[in-house]
């Protein structure tokens, strides 16, 4: 198994490039099994979850052509296949977006429970409530959801209980396909989530109220769609926000290009609060160093609120920020795994329940770590570029899901940092 070492102590310079948003990638590849013609999906990151997306959709019959590392052509000229197996569905929980398109479009599928992951149980009960209030017979079987619509799927109103990113994804995409109106109450609004509604209008789909919590969807009845033939992937705001906070961290002067910085806006004032000074134009953002950093709160929430997926991130920062700095994690139950590792380098973090209360403004060591999930580890590489001495990450497979090129962008904003093996 591969591991990274990283000096500590470096100030970094100059810019990188951000790829492309795995999060949004994901629900447009899922997209394609509803089209009619060949599509292709530029400004892909290129990540082991994508490559994981494709082996599947291949499983399914697709034929998946890459033009270059970022960019793929899907055609779906029969799918023989509407298995999604355990071996592909465990490696990455988000193939359970292949659901809402196989059944409404093949009428039936079935998909592998994803089971829960190292951030909590993960359940998909609100994916399978609302497929079954647009007319699908579910029921699990060996570790399976079996999902039928015999008649085709049929709008109905949804209401989720709880905002569920990948649980919209899918519904959404359902409703394309069904016949009649849906009406989704308490849609998540992601960047990534409102991109699949646009390119879903741009395939001939009405949706009223995109953008907002509540949208309405007339399906196409079962027909498969023109989607566009080249579709572009937002920008990655997780990977951006993570550079960020590299930026901060090591109070440094940093610019990121190829971002959106408006799907940055919690991220960007939580580190002016902090003390920060950014400033951005319309595809790229610059980081100042600052005089003093100020301890702060936080609680994370669905979008526009601060991302779950940035909590680990600046909780590493916050071992910077002199005096006590908040974090609540909302979202998920066990998403805490990254403050025992952080603890080892020398960090003081005092858990209760769903709050953590980090005591920063000393100095980290350097140490031996081990990444536990994808968002985890990135916090864990930022900790070891402001520790005292070599910080070694282990099981650094979690960062290949969804950081693409780490370790030369690090290189190339400046960090002593190198990949090895066990
Ligand atoms: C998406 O996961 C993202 N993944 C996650 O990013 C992100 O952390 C999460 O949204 C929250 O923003 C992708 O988009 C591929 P949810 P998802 O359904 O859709 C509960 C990363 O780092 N819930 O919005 O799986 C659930 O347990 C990943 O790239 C149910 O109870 O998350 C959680 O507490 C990690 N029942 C909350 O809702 C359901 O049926 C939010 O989950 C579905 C969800």
């Amino acid at each position: 198994m591969d591991f990274l070492c990283v000096e500590g102590g470096k100030r970094l310079q100059g810019s990188i490039n951000i790829s492309g948003a795995k999060n949004a990638a994901l629900p447009l590849i899922a997209l394609s099994l509803l089209s009619k013609e060949q599509v292709t999906l530029h400004n892909l990151p290129n990540v082991v979850d994508i490559k994981t997306f494709f082996l599947l959709l291949k499983m399914l019959g697709c034929e998946v052509e890459f033009l270059d590392t970022h960019t793929t052509t899907l055609r779906i000229p029969k799918i023989h296949n509407t298995k999604a197996t355990y071996d592909i569905v465990r490696k990455m929980r988000a193939s359970i977006l292949v659901l809402g398109p196989l059944l409404g479009r093949f009428r039936y599928c079935e998909v592998s429970l994803p089971g829960g992951c190292a951030i909590g149980a993960r359940p998909v009960d609100l994916h399978i409530k609302a497929l079954e209030k647009m007319g699908a017979k579910i029921h699990i079987q060996g570790g399976y959801i079996v999902a039928e619509a015999k008649e085709g799927l049929k709008g109905a109103v949804i209401n989720f209980d709880k905002i569920t990113v990948t649980g919209s994804e899918n519904i959404l995409m359902a409703a394309a396909m069904a016949k009649g109106k849906t009406k989704i109450i308490n849609l998540a609004k992601e960047p990534e989530v409102i991109q699949l509604c646009e390119v879903l209008k741009a395939s001939g789909i009405e949706i009223k109220g995109i953008g907002s919590d509540e949208v309405e969807i007339y399906g196409s009845g079962g027909e498969a769609l023109e989607l566009p033939s080249n579709i572009y992937v937002i920008p990655d705001r997780i990977e951006a926000g993570t550079y960020l906070c590299a930026g901060a961290i090591t109070n440094s002067q940093i610019t990121l290009h190829q971002v959106n910085p408006s799907h940055l806006g919690a991220i960007i004032s939580k580190l002016e609060e902090i003390g920060f000074k950014l400033t951005f134009n319309q595809d790229s953002i610059t980081i100042y160093p600052t005089s003093k950093f100020y301890p702060f709160e936080v609680s994370t929430a669905e979008y526009p609120g601060f991302p779950t997926d940035m909590q680990a991130q600046f909780m590493a920062l916050a071992t910077q920020c002199e005096g006590a700095s908040i974090i609540q994690e909302r979202l998920f139950e066990n998403r805490f795994m990254h403050v025992s590792e952080l603890q080892r380098m020398g960090a003081s973090i005092s858990l209760h329940g769903n709050m953590a209360t980090i005591n920063g403004g000393h100095e980290l060591l350097g140490a031996d770590v081990m990444a536990t999930d994808l968002r985890a580890s990135s916090a864990l590489v930022l900790a070891a570029l402001v520790a005292k001495g070599k910080t070694n990450i282990h099981r650094i497979y979690h960062l290949d899901r969804g950081y693409e090129k780490l370790e030369e962008k690090f290189s190339k904003l400046g960090t002593k940092i190198i990949r090895d093996k066990e």
